[in-house]
C-alpha cells in the first residue's frame, strides 16, 4: 500500500470549507492508503499565537478530524512534538538548505513584501521543519493545497541533493494537489473563498457554529437581483455557491437541485441548503462531544505517536550515520 503524509495547522477553527474541500477527502484517501496525519503545532507558533486558544485549537482539529471519520484503527493520527525527530531532522534540512532557495519561498516573501513587522527566523526557516515532517516518513504522496505546493517541490530538491551527495536516503514523494472544483466561497462575498479570516465571521459556517447561527448565514447570504434559480456561477455566484454546498453534502447533482428549485423563490432553496449543512454539521458536532467525553483522545495520540515514532526514528538513525554524526566506538 501506498503510503500517503499530511499536516494540519490548525492556528484557527476549522471551516465547512475545509470540510468538503480537504477533511472528506483524507477520510476517503485512508482506505485506498497508509495515511499518516499529524497535527503541525510546532508550525502554528511561525506566528505569535494565545497559547490557550492554540492549545484548544489543537484538541479541536484532532476531534474534528475524527469526528468527520478520520479512523485511527487505519490511519496514524499525532501530535508534532510528540515526535522529537521532526525538530532535528528540521535543522538537518536547515543545513542542507540554501538562504537562495529559502527566500525565493513565496508565502514569506509576500508576508515581508507586505511590511509585516516581527517576522520570526521560524517563519523563514519553517519550509525546512516540513520538509523534516515529510521525509522522516518516506511518503508517496503529500496532499496540499496550491499554496502549499512549492514547500513540497523543495522538499522534493533537498531530498534529491542529500540523497546525491550521502546515498540514497530518502522516497522524493509527490504532491497531490486538489482539484479544482470544491472551492467553496465566502457567504458574504461570493468572489472570495470562504475563509477563517473573514472578517465579519458571516461569510464562513464553522464546524462548530451553533445550528442556529449556521442557518441564520445561510439564510442572510449574499445572492443576485436576477430573481430566477439556475447555474449561472458569472452572474449568480452567490447561488452557485449554494447549491455546489448542498450539492457535495447531500450527493445529488447541482442540475438535479438547481431543477428541483427552479419555479421558486431564493428563499426556500437557502431553506433546503440550510437543512443540508445543519444536518451534517449535527452529525458532526454530536461525534465531536461524544469523542471529547470519552477521554480517547489521549490514547489515541499516544498510539499514533508510538507508530510514528517507529518510523521517523529508523529515518533520523539513517540520516545521522549518512552525515557521519556518530561516535563509533
Ligand atoms: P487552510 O485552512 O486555508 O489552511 O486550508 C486547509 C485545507 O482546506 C486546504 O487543503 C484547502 O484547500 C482547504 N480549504 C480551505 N478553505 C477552503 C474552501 N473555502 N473551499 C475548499 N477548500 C478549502
Ligand atoms: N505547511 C502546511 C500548512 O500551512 C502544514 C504542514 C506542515 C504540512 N508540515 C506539513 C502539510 C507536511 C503537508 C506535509 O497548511
Amino acid at each position: 500500500m501506498k503510503r500517503m503524509l499530511s499536516g494540519i495547522k490548525p492556528t484557527g477553527q476549522l471551516t465547512l470549507g475545509n470540510y468538503i474541500g480537504a477533511l472528506r477527502n483524507f477520510v476517503k484517501y485512508q482506505d485506498e492508503y497508509e495515511m499518516v496525519v499529524f497535527i503541525a503545532n510546532l508550525h502554528c507558533i511561525t506566528q505569535p499565537q494565545d497559547p490557550a486558544d492554540l492549545s484548544k485549537n489543537l484538541t479541536d482539529a484532532v476531534a474534528l478530524y475524527m469526528a468527520c471519520g478520520l479512523d485511527p484503527e487505519k490511519a496514524t493520527i499525532f501530535l508534532q512534538t510528540d515526535v522529537k525527530a521532526h525538530a532535528e531532522l528540521g535543522y538537518i534540512m536547515a543545513c542542507n538548505t540554501y538562504l537562495g532557495e529559502l527566500n525565493r519561498m513565496t508565502q514569506f516573501k509576500d508576508k515581508s513584501a507586505k511590511g509585516e513587522k516581527n517576522l520570526t527566523a521560524g517563519l523563514y526557516t519553517y519550509p525546512c521543519l516540513m520538509a523534516a515532517d515529510i521525509l522522516l516518513y518516506n511518503p508517496d504522496y503529500v496532499p496540499v493545497g496550491d499554496d502549499q505546493k512549492q514547500h513540497v517541490e523543495l522538499t522534493r530538491d533537498i531530498a534529491n541533493r542529500f540523497n546525491n551527495k550521502y546515498g540514497e536516503t530518502f522516497t522524493v514523494p509527490e504532491p497531490l494537489i486538489a482539484k479544482v472544483g470544491a472551492r467553496i466561497m465566502s457567504l458574504q462575498d461570493p468572489t472570495k473563498k470562504m475563509s477563517k479570516s473573514d472578517e465579519t465571521n458571516k461569510g464562513c459556517i464553522y464546524l462548530l457554529d451553533d445550528l442556529k447561527v449556521a442557518r441564520k448565514k445561510i439564510m442572510s447570504a449574499v445572492t443576485d437581483s436576477v430573481g430566477k434559480i439556475q447555474l449561472d456561477k458569472e452572474n449568480q455566484p452567490g447561488l452557485y455557491n449554494l447549491i455546489e454546498i448542498a450539492s457535495s453534502l447531500s450527493g445529488r447533482s447541482m442540475e438535479e437541485i438547481a431543477d428541483e428549485f427552479k419555479d421558486e423563490g431564493y428563499g426556500k432553496l437557502k431553506g433546503y441548503v440550510a437543512d443540508v449543512v445543519c444536518a451534517e454539521l449535527e452529525r458532526i458536532q454530536t461525534r465531536y462531544h461524544e469523542i471529547l467525553d470519552s477521554h480517547i483522545l489521549e490514547k489515541v495520540l499516544a498510539d499514533g505517536a508510538a507508530k510514528a515514532r517507529a518510523i521517523a526514528d529508523k529515518t533520523l538513525a539513517d540520516v545521522e550515520t549518512k552525515l557521519g554524526l556518530e561516535i563509533k566506538y
